[in-house]
């Protein structure tokens, strides 16, 4: 990390926006940087055998390239550099990526930094051990790119944070941006980006996949010499978004607000009663609406997830089930009425079903600044900072007010903001959201509403719930190598 903290953290306001508005467009017609140009001929070949989901195994010859920065003013290059692995022979078959999708996979967690600099080959094996969601897309004849991003606890010698809000989304459409821009010497399709990550990583994804080229970001990217070309994405993969931040905690109440924490006990009630009130006014001023539902209220909104994700999740995973097995699991689980091939059981049921909840109240604006939230709205040197409202004024006072330049970050890491106050026509327009049903990571809403929003607006939008699954869960990974070619109309590869 070579540069002074002031390149770290760009000045934004109407101003610089405006200036950085006008210095790139009397730019876009200048030579491009030359450090910014896709060496096609810069490339280690390798091999690797790559197991698929039925279990097939597959010999994958692949051009593997390292680029050393997808900016020209990199803040730090170890997180911002990414890779692109290009199939060119597949079971000894020679196969042509230059018209494949591209898998934009992040490996953001936690919001912490994601580094791909030493990376040596395609990231083989996924979270849980299985073969990764990189490897089944390669093996697929998809182009995939691995970019890295800065994250919340990066902090230079002058205990400057750098990572904080909104730089690893600034990064991710840098990266993408560096992708577009060098279309035809990259391989793949560009305008065919399927962006891919889980939680932290997963609330990136969507929130890419909301906010491609929005004006908002533009500063941020100019600082960084990001390249002069669209940020936004063909399609989005997430699961388990983190997302949704400012709103989480009343979210976290409204779902699992009497559900015990890991030790047994409650969470304070009337911490989480004032919350969950607070999420009915948030939920009606989003004007939400389903099929079957109608506008959704803090009042039907349980009855819109069962309805419409976690029967479903129960019954698709019980009819997988033998006759003796299915009995057995309802035997011990007779919360759950078994008819016509249908679950059905009450939310009540079901939230002690699910059992322990996994966040304290306020789970993500905590009052001692202690969570991974908390630090991602840090700034300069301020490790981390209150983010709502409610846990602000509980700890400074009902006078007390959100940092100036807060609710602007909180838009440029929020997708819905760009789904809902501002609809945004440049978003993707294909969706697959995954999530467990025993995720207590945060509020079934999250993931609820945006899928409510996205089909609302007329999006292509996949969401499925795995039953009893947990946080990090990829049940059906290779459904989704399916859904991208079905989505982008692939037909070459395999
Ligand atoms: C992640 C999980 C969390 O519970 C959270 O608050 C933020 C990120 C994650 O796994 O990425």
């Amino acid at each position: 990390m070579g540069l002074s903290a002031t390149a770290a953290i760009p000045a934004v306001g109407f101003a610089s926006g405006a200036r950085a508005a006008s210095r790139a467009s009397s730019e876009s017609s200048a030579s491009p940087d030359p450090s910014l140009v896709f060496d096609p001929d810069a490339y280690t070949e390798l091999t690797i055998g790559i197991t698929d989901t039925e279990g097939t195994a597959h010999e994958v010859v692949y051009h593997f390239h390292k680029v050393a920065s997808y900016v020209a003013n990199p803040v730090d290059a170890t997180y911002q550099s990414l890779n692109v692995s290009v199939p060119v022979k597949i079971d000894g078959t020679a196969v042509d990526a230059s018209g494949a999708p591209i898998l934009f996979a992040n490996s953001v967690g936690g919001y912490m930094p994601s580094s791909v600099a030493n990376n040596t080959g395609i990231t083989a094996s996924g979270m849980g051990g299985g073969t990764s969601r990189q490897a089944l897309a390669l093996a697929a004849g998809y182009v995939v790119v691995e970019p890295g991003a800065r994250g919340r606890t990066l902090v230079d010698s002058s205990g400057v944070y750098y990572g904080t809000a909104p730089a690893a989304i600034v990064d991710l459409k840098a990266a993408v941006r560096y992708v577009k821009f060098n279309k035809g010497r990259i391989p793949g399709n560009v305008n065919r980006i399927v962006s891919s990550g889980v939680s932290a990583g997963g609330a990136l994804s969507s929130l890419l996949g909301a906010s491609g080229d929005s004006p908002l970001y533009r500063p941020y990217l100019e600082e960084i010499g990001a390249a002069e070309a669209s940020d936004a994405i063909f399609a989005t993969g997430a699961w388990c978004p983190i997302t949704d931040l400012e709103h989480a905690d009343m979210a976290y109440e409204w779902c699992w607000g009497t559900n015990p924490l890991g030790s047994g006990a409650q969470v304070d009630q009337t911490i989480s009663k004032e919350l969950r009130t607070a999420y009915g006014d948030h939920l009606a001023s989003l004007k939400l609406r389903a099929k079957g539902f109608g506008a959704l209220t803090a009042r039907n909104l349980d009855d819109y997830l069962l309805k419409t994700h976690m029967e479903p999740s129960a019954t698709r995973y019980l009819a997988t089930l033998s006759d003796a097995d299915r009995e057995t699991y309802l035997a011990a689980h007779t919360f759950i009425t078994w008819s016509g091939g249908r679950a059905s059981f009450s939310w009540a049921d079901f939230l002690t079903h699910v059992g322990a909840r996994k966040k304290n109240a306020p789970s993500f604006d905590a009052f001692d600044l202690s969570t991974p939230e908390n630090n991602l709205y840090g700034t300069g040197t301020t490790k981390a900072r209150h983010f709502t409202l409610y846990s602000l004024r509980h700890e400074g006072g009902s006078g007390a007010r959100l940092d100036e330049d807060v609710p602007a970050k909180l838009h440029l890491m929020n997708p819905m903001y760009h789904l809902v106050d501002k609809v945004n026509g440049n978003r993707a327009r294909h969706w697959w959201i995954r999530l467990g049903t025993k995720d207590t990571d945060t509020s079934h809403t999250v993931a609820g509403n945006l899928a409510a929003r996205l089909t609302g607006l007329g999006d292509d939008v996949n969401t499925l719930y795995y039953w009893d699954a947990g946080h990090g869960a990829d049940q059906d990974p290779g459904d989704f190598i399916r859904w991208i070619a079905s989505v982008t109309g692939h037909r070459g590869g395999r």
